[in-house]
């Protein structure tokens, strides 16, 4: 069942452009630790949340923001990395990809989940102004659900935004010195 967009040969359906990537870590992306680093995941889902939303889009994305960073687990030098990346809601120019991130151990065969994250890409035309995406085709109740989740992730992520612009020209330094006492840390000010 479509929306009540009347555009019908402007939609895409998800899996036209569900998306995945797969990666072998090598030792040049890890840390001293011998972990990989966070920049070097951070970097691959931004390339498959790209390639993901331009397939849908039809034309170049940029990435305006990204939620659910939390790397759950360590990925080690050897692991597949695969990042599974599906659009999951569109507005207007703007469209919601979810990554799921998963490393795998070649000789076990374990697989551990290291995060799951979403990616807000707005579609570019030729002139660089941000362009319309096609409406989305939800094709299995999870399509369904994912856009439903997207809509309040979306409501959320803006009362965050609010508090936390308010929380920072509310702060009253003199008044709230005292909180810092119980916190690890010296003032020399
Ligand atoms: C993304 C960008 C085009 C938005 O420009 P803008 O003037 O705010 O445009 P608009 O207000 O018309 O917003 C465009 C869309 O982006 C969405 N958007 C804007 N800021 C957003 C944010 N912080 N989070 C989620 N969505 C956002 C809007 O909701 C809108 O979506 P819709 O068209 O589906 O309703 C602009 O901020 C930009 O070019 N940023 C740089 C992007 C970039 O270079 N990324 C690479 C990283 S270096």
């Amino acid at each position: 069942m479509l929306s009540k967009m009347s555009d019908t040969q402007n939609f895409r359906p998800v899996s036209y452009s569900r998306t995945t990537l797969t990666e072998l870590m090598i030792p040049s992306y890890a840390n001293f630790g011998g972990k990989i680093h966070g920049g070097i995941l951070l970097s691959l889902m931004d390339k498959v949340a790209y390639a993901c939303a331009a397939k849908h889009a039809g034309n170049y994305c940029v990435t305006v923001s990204v939620e659910g960073v939390n790397f759950l687990q360590p990925v080690e030098v050897g692991e597949l990395v695969s990042l599974k990346a599906s659009v999951n809601y569109v507005g207007n120019t703007s469209l919601m990809v979810g990554i799921r991130v998963i490393a795998e151990n070649v000789k076990t065969g374990n697989v551990k989940h290291t995060n799951t994250s979403y990616f807000t890409m707005v579609a570019k035309d030729d002139e660089d102004k941000s362009a319309q995406v096609p409406g989305l085709i939800l094709e299995t109740r999870e399509d369904g659900r994912r856009f439903l989740e997207a809509i309040r992730r979306r409501e959320l992520s803006r009362r965050y935004q609010t508090e936390l612009d308010n929380t920072k020209t509310i702060i009253q330094v003199e008044k709230e010195l005292h909180l810092l006492e119980a916190q690890r840390c010296q003032i020399t000010f």
